[in-house]
């Protein structure tokens, strides 16, 4: 399915390690809180998952970053928590509280009745505003599809929402591990699933947001989130090769190599990685996404110039470098200064 119609394909070029004439840039967590736009839909919507439930709302603000910052690629709006709502955890979002479960996986029975699901049933609403963003950006960008991995939704799914230390998830690795890998392969299933669900639907890449594999060993890291997230990447290669695949570990820093080895297109880096060691390492292989650091956005222009051309020279004018923060944007941010950040890159020319 290799969209050649897509007019603006710099984001997929770099995928490719096609050369561009400067890197794409499109930003984590882009639609959110900070546009003062979002904050009037949101309000319209009543409560977030309620905004995620109406296909026409999702894309519009989907398309506002767009609509300001004219960037590269547009990313679905909706969460990685919509699996294990599917999954029947039944997810809620509390006015200025993160996400809460009124159900969490607490035993390893719970584990052994946890359902396949079949995203076209539902997560309709899911696809459902995959098609209307598609077709409102009429083919001017990419649409970015994404999910949770496997290790990150099982945080969320034991722990019952977030958590800073995850002791629950800690303990059922440590005493339970088989079942841990059992629960990681029914989600890396069903995310399998809804990826697919999304291509389908007409997503361009597919983007997993390993939020907490960071908080891991080396060797579980390999065991609990890379593995799974290796066979999601498997699975999607070999049924849509064109495809490109997306893998973001916050903290995996040390184990690009093995995230590389993966077969994903690309790596999702954070901003505590030098972006240029790193291109030194895995460049070749795959393509890097980052990795300024969110907080530049609170500082004055001529500071935020200066890391965003820090970002953009570390590659040395190498294709295969997609300009993006090392993490979603702070709601506290203004939106001028994600503009000024867009526009240093748009400037900025390959030598
Ligand atoms: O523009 C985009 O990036 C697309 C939409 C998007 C959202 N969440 C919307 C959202 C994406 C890609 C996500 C991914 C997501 N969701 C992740 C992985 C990426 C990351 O940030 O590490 C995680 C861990 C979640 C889970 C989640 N969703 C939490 C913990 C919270 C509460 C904390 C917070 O930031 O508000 C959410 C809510 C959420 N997801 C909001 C948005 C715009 C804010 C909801 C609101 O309007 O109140």
């Amino acid at each position: 399915m290799l969209n050649t119609r897509i007019k603006n394909d710099r984001l997929l070029k770099a995928l490719r390690h096609q050369p561009n004439d400067r890197p794409p840039v499109w930003l984590m967590r882009q639609a959110g809180r900070y546009l003062p736009e979002y904050r009037r839909i949101r309000e319209q919507a009543g409560d977030f998952m309620s905004l995620c439930k109406n296909p026409h709302l999702c894309c519009e603000v989907a398309m506002q970053p767009i609509d300001r910052f004219n960037l590269d690629a547009a990313i679905l709006f909706s969460d990685i928590l919509t699996i294990p709502d599917a999954m029947g955890l039944e997810l809620s979002f509390a006015e200025n509280q993160g996400p809460q479960f009124s159900k969490r996986i607490e035993s390893v029975s719970d584990i052994n009745k946890l359902p396949i699901i079949d995203p076209e049933a539902s997560l309709a609403y899911v696809t459902e505003a995959v098609r209307t963003t598609k077709s409102a950006l009429n083919d001017t960008i990419p649409l970015i599809g994404f999910s949770g991995s496997p290790w990150t939704l099982a945080t969320y799914m034991v722990e019952g929402g977030s958590s800073r230390t995850f002791p629950r998830t800690k303990a059922l690795i440590y005493t339970q591990p088989q079942a841990a890998e059992n629960l990681l392969s029914i989600l890396a299933i069903n995310i399998i699933e809804y990826m697919k669900a999304q291509i389908n639907a007409g997503a361009d890449v597919a983007m997993i947001f390993d939020t907490w594999g960071g908080v891991l060993t080396p060797p579980g890291f390999l065991r609990f989130s890379l593995k799974p997230m290796q066979k999601i990447v498997s699975a999607l290669k070999t049924e849509y090769p064109d495809i490109p695949v997306v893998l973001f570990t916050k903290g995996g820093g040390a184990w690009l190599e093995d995230m590389a080895a993966s077969g994903a297109d690309g790596l999702g880096l954070d901003w505590t990685c030098d972006l240029g060691n790193a291109f030194n390492r895995v460049g070749r292989q795959v393509a890097l996404q980052g990795n300024l650091d969110p907080g530049a956005l609170y500082g004055a222009e001529e500071i935020i110039r200066e890391q965003v051309l820090a970002v953009l020279t570390a590659c040395n004018n190498q294709p295969g470098h997609i300009f993006n923060l090392g993490h979603g944007i702070e709601p506290g941010v203004d939106p001028e200064k994600v503009k000024f950040v867009v526009d240093t890159v748009h400037q900025f020319r390959y030598k």
